[in-house]
């Protein structure tokens, strides 16, 4: 074997030979992709990274090696000398969906590297296969030339990532995966230290606090392509590892961090996928998306925005809808989204909407259809009750007219909220209101700072405890953390959330303050962020900086649906790797030396 590799090294990939190489001695490696016999000849579709070439055995070229192609099955791997020949004058049909698809190699030599079983799945893009089983054999799933494209794409991605940032007097630095514990962010993983028993690290959830340091290092402009860890319920968009692109730069404000940001994304689209993006992105306040969208992550390219209705409500004291009236009462919100006439939902498939919103988290779906020149309302269980008054402010408050369908959610904010996004979203893709092929990228700005948690009965950060507050919210920071704003923005292409950044605190004093906020302690403060609150003593530049998720983004990128398309060894969804079957218990042995017991 490693003789015919000596003698003969590969001259072509399977994806270049055309008319032009005709009687050419190439020699070709790869996978047996189909076997086929037709006139007394074996015909071999012979198939690489790059693409497929069709290998010809002609008994009057060489009978042994006729003989020998009649083994060759599925996925064996081996090597092809032949010379080049045109379909056509062969007898044969060229195949124009192939660049190669005009010649075939008349083989002279087969090598045989290696064999294959019968592989489990036929190693091709259009496969019903479950995705656990493709995830056991990844091998062979990584072989399927969709998967191959993403990680060429994943490849190309990160390559204009390096130049671009290069370009811009970028340093590539890294930072440890172990670290210090610490509290606030996401769930981390925890790794035990053998020298210090009862002690763990971290694995870092991202580097936020060590690109900061980067900056107060006087680093002045950071990037790294980085794993992060977090310990989260899974879903198709989540992995516990995945990748940042992370930044962060000394000397700026948001614009100067989102306008760097911008040239990134237009590099890498344009590298990509070949798409021109046109900066600046369109901007707008988590206010806004959340009013307009219940999302702070809307996809902006289709409607069904959605209408607060609360306000319009209490001036007409619920008119005349009881549920109004509780929820006005109990201090919720009531919002509506309208869904056009063209729309068309039949009375089956509306209240097969309201299990949608049962798995939402709603209780039920109110709706009502516009009839009678905006006059009347049908299919509804408030029209008997409704103040023709109410009716018609609704009416024209969502725009409704004849035809119209207006569903309506009340309750606590969040919830509402959550259930008309998901509304939305599901209509939106149901009645075909996305355009294909279209990019609505957006920045969503002023973030809240805190957010409430209704359980532990206190502020956590709404980003992460380093983010800047805005300036004129300074002096709320004690009082009434509830109002504070965040000098934060997320990126959202079609509706994904694809980076996340800020401007950070470079004072101590605002630092500490933003922790006591946040309940942490003095004591606490200074045992879990000693650290950072030491170096942010020493002339602290101010800085921010942002993070994407190359995943995401890829899996965007490749009109992939879920996140594992466009990560070579994934967990699954149950948050195992099926490969390899980790995790997997441990000997007692080990968990001895670690100084650690497992509970029964
Ligand atoms: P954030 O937590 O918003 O910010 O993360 C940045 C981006 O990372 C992606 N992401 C994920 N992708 C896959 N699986 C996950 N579990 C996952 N979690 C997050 C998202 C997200 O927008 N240090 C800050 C950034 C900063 O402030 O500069 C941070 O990590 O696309």
């Amino acid at each position: 074997m490693s003789e015919f590799l000596t003698q003969h090294p590969r001259t072509h990939t399977c994806d270049v030979l055309t008319l032009e190489n005709l009687d050419q001695e190439v020699v070709l490696m790869g996978w047996v992709q189909s076997v086929r016999d037709h006139g007394g000849r074996r015909f071999v579709d012979l198939r690489d990274r790059y693409g497929l070439t069709q290998i010809v055995f002609k008994p009057e070229t060489s009978a042994s090696m006729h003989a020998l192609a009649h083994e060759l099955r599925s996925e064996w791997c081996i090597a092809v000398r032949g010379l080049v020949e045109d379909r056509s004058l062969n007898g044969g049909s060229p195949n124009p969906r192939l660049k190669t698809g005009q010649i075939e190699v008349d083989a002279r030599q087969l090598e045989i590297f290696s064999q294959s079983e019968t592989p489990p799945f036929l190693i091709e893009n259009q496969i019903d296969t479950g995705e656990d089983k493709r995830l056991a054999h990844r091998v062979l799933d990584l072989r399927r030339p969709s998967l191959q494209a993403n990680f060429k794409l994943r490849h190309d991605v990160m390559q204009a990532t390096r130049k671009y940032f290069d370009e811009n007097n970028f340093l590539e630095l890294e930072t440890p995966v172990l670290v210090k514990y610490t509290p606030g962010g996401a769930r981390n993983f925890l790794v035990p230290s053998r020298h210090q028993p009862k002690s763990f690290f971290a694995l870092a959830e991202s580097p936020q606090l060590f690109k900061q340091m980067f900056m107060m290092a006087g680093m002045d402009r950071y990037f790294q392509i980085v794993k992060c860890f977090r310990d989260e319920d899974l879903r198709g968009d989540r992995q516990p590892e995945f990748t940042q692109i992370d930044v962060e730069m000394s000397f700026v404000d948001e614009r100067q961090v989102q306008t760097m940001a911008e040239g990134l994304l237009k590099s890498i689209f344009k590298k990509s996928i070949g798409v021109e993006l046109k900066a600046p992105f369109q901007r707008m306040t988590y206010q806004e998306a959340m009013a307009r969208f219940g999302s702070d992550k809307p996809d902006i390219r289709f409607g069904l925005e959605h209408t607060d209705l609360t306000e319009l409500l209490r001036n007409l004291k619920g008119a005349g809808v009881p549920l109004f009236e509780q929820t006005l009462a109990k201090h919720g919100m009531i919002k509506a989204m309208r869904v056009p006439k063209a729309c068309e939902l039949s009375r089956t498939e509306v209240d097969k909407l309201e299990d949608l919103v049962k798995q939402l988290g709603g209780f039920g779906l109110g709706r009502a259809k516009v009839a009678e020149q905006g006059k009347a309302w049908t299919q509804s269980p408030f029209a008997k009750v409704i103040t023709p008054e109410g009716l018609v402010q609704i009416n024209q408050a969502c725009g409704a007219e004849d035809g119209d369908l207006i569903l309506f959610q009340m309750g606590k904010p969040k919830m509402v909220h959550t259930v008309l996004s998901g509304l939305r979203t599901n209509l939106g893709a149901r009645f075909g209101l996305i355009p294909k092929n279209s990019w609505g990228v957006l920045w969503v700005t002023d973030f809240p700072l805190f957010e409430y948690d209704e359980d532990q009965k206190t502020h956590l950060a709404a980003h992460h405890p380093f983010t800047s507050p805005q300036i004129q919210d300074l002096e709320h920071l004690k009082s009434n953390p509830g109002v504070c704003k965040a000098r934060a923005y997320d990126l959202v292409i079609n509706g994904n959330e694809i980076g996340g950044g800020s401007i950070r605190i470079h004072d101590s004093i605002i630092q500490s303050k933003v922790f006591d906020a946040l309940g942490i302690s003095p004591e606490d403060q200074q045992a879990k962020f000693g650290f950072l609150l030491d170096a942010l003593k020493f002339g602290p530049p101010p800085h921010g900086g942002i993070a994407f998720g190359l995943d995401r983004l890829c899996m965007l990128l490749a009109g992939a649906t879920s996140i594992r398309d466009v990560i070579a060894f994934p967990k699954s969804q149950k948050g195992t790797d099926l490969l390899t079957q980790a995790p997997t218990p441990v000997d007692d042995k080990q968990l001895r030396e670690l100084g650690i017991m497992v509970r029964p």
